[in-house]
């Protein structure tokens, strides 16, 4: 049986899969309660003393986001802005998985006056 020289690599795979478990909805709330809130304010408007500053993008203006595609908000998150210096980047602490549903569960559903929170 040729194949089963593969046994090991596919164990190695997911052993290094299991190094970064998914983060469920909550811990991504308690993630943009940590890391987020300071400029897009803590319901997501962005009304924030450093949020008005920079522009801060309002997730809670239905019309507004509706012209950003997810892939644009989601390269954002990963990327940041300008550099890390209007926005850091978050590829480094949370994966592809986690930005989507970020975007789609929690900056999609985002309302005027009610926190994010776990
Ligand atoms: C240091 C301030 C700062 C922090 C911290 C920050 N952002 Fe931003 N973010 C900005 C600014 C400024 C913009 C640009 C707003 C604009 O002009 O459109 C932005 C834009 C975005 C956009 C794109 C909106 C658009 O214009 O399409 C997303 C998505 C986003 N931020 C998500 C997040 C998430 C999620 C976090 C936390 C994990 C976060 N940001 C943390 C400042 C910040």
């Amino acid at each position: 049986m040729r194949w089963m020289h593969l046994i090991p690599i596919i164990l190695v795979i997911q052993g290094l899969q299991a190094q970064t478990p998914a983060k469920t909805l909550n811990e991504l709330k308690a993630f943009y309660a940590a890391n987020c809130v300071k400029c897009h304010g803590p319901d997501g408007s962005g009304q924030t003393h450093e949020g008005k500053k920079l522009g801060g993008f309002d997730f809670t203006d239905a019309a507004k986001t509706a012209k950003e595609s997810d892939a644009d908000l989601i390269r954002t998150i990963r990327k940041g802005l300008f550099f890390g210096i209007k926005m850091p980047s978050f590829q480094d602490r949370l994966t592809e998985d986690d930005i989507q549903l970020l975007v789609k569960e929690i900056l999609r559903k985002a309302e005027k006056g009610k926190v994010i929170a776990p």
